[in-house]
């Protein structure tokens, strides 16, 4: 049978009771949504998912420590009756009913006077999905992937609103991590999208670049290590022309832009000439690259620190800020970048300095891209496995006993399987039920 439609209204709760019958998973799933709106939360329920009592001791709502009785919805603006009890939450109905107080259901939504839409948020945008319109009534996992269609549109520029979309003035320093075009973050692929020129790193997603429109203006930053480079302040001049023309300007940079990114020299200089700067943070290769093939940075019982270093200076040279004897003596894992050139001198300096001979090494090459590789040694034999095996920058290089504790080979094997894409795991699952 159709049905009817659901009138669409934005709730303004801020200091206005909101009563949450129940203290399971519903509750634990609409209690961020409520307070944040600024809702005055009672939560009635004998007991809670932890959770929720961690909330609630930290008092963010106010927790009646008991089973429900008639009038707890005394002065509620709204209600959300959400126990395992069905007669339980009928009563609640019952009394929201007789109390005209709006009132949702997680058992029954045909019994319920309101109804949960699945949503999200966009720029600024709060999209709310809900069933309705005379069709049949539509799967809650259908209305998310609905608005996750929207969000992720929104997000990244693919379902674009010109006319409204405020435009980021300025230059965007966005951070896009290691390499997958997966891996960089919503806010810097929507910043990617309303660009009119983007100045762009060897290092990065590069993939992202053919998606780009034809107008969108493409300068090449490329920093080849040890090779032809366009000089930093050629960039910097570059970014402020074009902020200064009036141009949306992204400087798209390998993996975080802070971590030896040179992004606050840029951001300083785009300062001092008065242009507005957004920083947008991305995934540093020093923790993605060895995550991509199971190397986790710390491991309970085995690490309890990672310190990032930059090789691209040896041991020993003037030029070097790394103290390598205090690095030795430390017995968590070391993650090196820009250090294939002197990975042989590093391991030398960590050997002499009282790092244990057999301590597992790890070299990632081109990490998270389609020629991914991984070559394992000791650090006894780093300097010639990274020789005899070719390995080339851009890598990261691990060393350190986390690097055998995951499936992947140990040391002295050769390259290894990554276990699992970027994309997998817990969080990758579309959300399920959102709708009451
Ligand atoms: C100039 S640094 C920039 C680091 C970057 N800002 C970050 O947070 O990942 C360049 C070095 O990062 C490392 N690197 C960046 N992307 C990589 C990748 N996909 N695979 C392996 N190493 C990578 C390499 O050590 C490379 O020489």
């Amino acid at each position: 049978m159709p049905e009817t439609p659901a009138y669409p209204v934005g709730l303004r709760l801020a200091g206005r009771r909101v009563v949450v019958v129940g203290g399971g998973t519903v509750a634990q799933r609409r209690l961020p949504a409520l307070l944040a709106a600024g809702a005055d939360v009672v939560l009635v329920a004998p007991v809670t998912t932890p959770a929720v009592e961690a909330m609630a001791e930290a008092g963010e709502f106010t927790w009646e420590r008991r089973a429900y009785q008639e009038g707890d919805l005394e002065a509620a603006w709204y209600a959300i009756a959400a126990t395992d009890e069905p007669a339980v939450n009928a009563a609640v109905t019952a009394e929201a009913e007789a109390r005209r107080v709006w009132c949702v259901r997680s058992d029954d939504a045909e019994a319920a006077t309101a109804w949960t839409p699945a949503t999200g948020r966009s720029e600024g945008v709060t999209v709310a999905v809900l069933s309705g319109g005379g069709g049949p009534r539509r799967d809650p996992r259908a209305l998310a992937a609905v608005r996750d269609a929207i969000v992720a549109g929104l997000g990244d520029g693919t379902l674009s609103a010109p006319r409204g979309r405020p435009r980021t003035p300025g230059v965007a320093l966005v951070g896009g991590g290691p390499g997958d075009p997966d891996l960089i973050t919503v806010r810097g692929r929507r910043l990617l999208a309303e660009a009119d020129v983007v100045v762009a790193d060897r290092l990065g997603p590069r993939d992202l670049l053919d998606e780009l429109p034809p107008h969108v203006e493409v300068i090449d930053a490329a920093k080849i290590p040890y090779g032809r480079a366009m000089a930093q302040e050629a960039i910097n001049q570059a970014l402020v022309e074009h902020a200064k023309a009036g141009r949306s300007v992204v400087r798209l940079k390998g993996g975080d832009p802070f971590v030896f990114g040179r992004g606050m020299e840029e951001a300083q200089q785009l300062a001092a000439e008065g242009i507005e700067v957004t920083v947008v943070p991305g995934i540093s290769s020093s923790v993605s690259v060895p995550a991509a093939v199971g190397i986790p940075v710390t491991h309970r019982g085995v690490a309890h620190e990672f310190t990032v270093v930059s090789g691209h200076v040896p041991p020993g040279d003037a030029r070097s800020l790394v103290d390598w004897s205090a690095l030795a003596r430390l017995r968590g894992t070391l993650v090196m970048l820009m250090a294939v050139e002197n990975i042989g001198a590093i391991a030398e300096a960590l050997l002499a300095h009282g790092r244990p001979a057999d301590t597992p090494v790890a070299m990632i090459q081109e990490g998270t891209m389609a020629t991914e590789r991984r070559v394992d040694a000791t650090l006894a034999t780093a300097g010639e496995r990274a020789r005899e095996q070719g390995v080339r920058p851009p890598a990261v290089i691990v060393v350190g006993d986390v690097v055998t504790v995951g499936p992947a080979a140990g040391p002295g094997a050769g390259p290894a399987a990554a276990p699992a894409g970027p994309a997998a795991g817990p969080d990758a699952a579309p959300a399920a039920d959102t709708r009451q």
